[in-house]
Parts: C-alpha cells; sequence; structure tokens
C-alpha cells in the first residue's frame, strides 16, 4: 500500500473531521488538537494527564474553539452521541504499563464502549506495529513490547466495532517525518521524546541510552540522513444512524 504524506492525510481525513463538534482523546501536548480546530467547529479535547493539560493550556491558548478537560477516556461525562467525531492518536497506550509488560483488554474494551456511546464515527492514528520507535521505546523500558501493543489493540478496535455495528470506512499508511540539523539534536530530541517514560539518572545512563537509540536508527538507515521516520496508519470507522 503506497504511504502518504502526513498533510495528504489531514487532507483525506477533512471530510469525517469537518463537522460541528469533535472529540479528542488523549490530547497530551495538544499537536493534533491544533489540527483538529482547523476543521471543526468546536473541539473538546480530554486527558488523564494534569501535567499534559497544563503543557497543551498552554500551547494551545490562542484558539478559541478548543475546550480542554482532565477525564479519563473510560467515564466519560458526556450525553450519548455528543460529538460528529472522535480522533483517537494514542488508544495502543490507554492501558500503557511500565516496568512490566501487560495490557488490559478489559479496559480496552470498556473504552472502546463509551466511545461508541458518544460518537458514530472514530478516527484512529496509531503507530504501525513494525514503526521504529517501537524498538526506540525499549530504550527507555526494555519490558515494553509495543508492536504486540499495537497488533493486538488494533485486533480490539476492530472487533468491539464490528460488534457495535460500526463499519471500517478507510484506512491506509502514512508517516511522520522528524528531521535534525545535526546528531546531537536528533539524540537529544529522541531523549526528549520518551521523557514521560524514562530520564537517565546519571551521564553515564545518557550515554548508554543514546548509543542504542544510534544503533536502532542506524541499521534502520536513519541516522545517517538525520531523519525519524514513523509509519502510521489511519483507520476510520463509522456506524450509519
Ligand atoms: C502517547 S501519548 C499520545 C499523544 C498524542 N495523541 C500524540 O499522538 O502525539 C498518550 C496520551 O494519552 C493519554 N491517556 C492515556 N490514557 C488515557 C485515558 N484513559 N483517557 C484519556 N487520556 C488518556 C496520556 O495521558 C497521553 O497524553
Amino acid at each position: 500500500m503506497k504511504k502518504i504524506t502526513f498533510a495528504e492525510m489531514w487532507k483525506k481525513l477533512e471530510k469525517y473531521l469537518t463537522v460541528d463538534k469533535a472529540l479528542e482523546q488523549g490530547f497530551s501536548n495538544g499537536k493534533y488538537t491544533a489540527v483538529l480546530a482547523k476543521y471543526a467547529k468546536q473541539v473538546v479535547g480530554i486527558d488523564i494527564d494534569e501535567n499534559f493539560l497544563k503543557i497543551a493550556e498552554e500551547n494551545l491558548k490562542d484558539y478559541n474553539n478548543i475546550e480542554l478537560l482532565l477525564m479519563d477516556s473510560k467515564k466519560m461525562t458526556f450525553p450519548d452521541k455528543s460529538f460528529d467525531v472522535i480522533l483517537n492518536t494514542s488508544f495502543h497506550e490507554f492501558d500503557l504499563s511500565h516496568g512490566t509488560f501487560s495490557m488490559n483488554l478489559d479496559l480496552k474494551r470498556e473504552i472502546l464502549e463509551e466511545m461508541t456511546r458518544v460518537s458514530d464515527t472514530i478516527v484512529f492514528v496509531e503507530p504501525t506495529e513494525d514503526a521504529v520507535t517501537n524498538e526506540l521505546f525499549k530504550v527507555f523500558d526494555p519490558s515494553e513490547q509495543h508492536g504486540i501493543r499495537i497488533r493486538k489493540s488494533n485486533e480490539l478496535i476492530k472487533k468491539v466495532l464490528e460488534e457495535k455495528g460500526y463499519k471500517l470506512v478507510e484506512t491506509g499508511l502514512t508517516f511522520n517525518d522528524d528531521g535534525f540539523d545535526s546528531r546531537e539534536e536528533l539524540e537529544e530530541a529522541m531523549l526528549d521524546w520518551w521523557a514521560d517514560i524514562k530520564i537517565p539518572a546519571n551521564d553515564e545512563e545518557k550515554k548508554e541510552m543514546i548509543s542504542q537509540i544510534d544503533k536502532i536508527l542506524e541499521e534502520a538507515g536513519m541516522l545517517q540522513d538525520l531523519h525519524v521516520i514513523e509509519d502510521v496508519r489511519y483507520t476510520i470507522f463509522q456506524r450509519s444512524n
């Protein structure tokens, strides 16, 4: 399947995201909330992390059509069918474990069922199960099997949504391309990318983590041209009402 650019993906998603009221789940720093706000008249973003709420509030302070709330996707306080669309770019991480790999598929099912309560159109954007970022994640948490998490997560999404009467209406591949001016800049950015998982305790640990990052990116051919490319899949499910 041909990979399209992120800009081309947003163009394809435009017809699903151009609505009166959209919900974004797991906004983190608000990067995708800002994109969603270009299409939807009103955006409500939820996240369970208070720190991310503060960061996103700062990043999105100039938008007047975004409302950010601290809320768990498992127990949303919105009435049924409150939203024309849900954008979720982190569903695979909604049951993330730390230190010991585990998955909570019951929790994921509860969240999916809750999502089907509030919208008939759901857009997922997630790394693919063989994205290089899954290997990089292990530098920060060696127990994490991110590829497996993503595969099982996608299987569950399909199963639950089909049970609930949704159809997969569109899917495709894209890629996130982060370019850097120097190797040092790339290494610092990679360390920062997962700083919520682990921050090196000292210089020695930092050096060791950088050498692991370099090895993974070198094998993927990405260190040489200073571009970290993460393969991403977008999928749209819809239920006729
Ligand atoms: C990997 S980050 C993804 C951030 C962003 N969507 C992106 O792709 O760059 C996952 C986000 O989901 C949030 N999150 C995890 N579980 C959640 C839940 N049950 N309800 C709402 N947000 C949740 C985390 O706090 C975090 O901000």
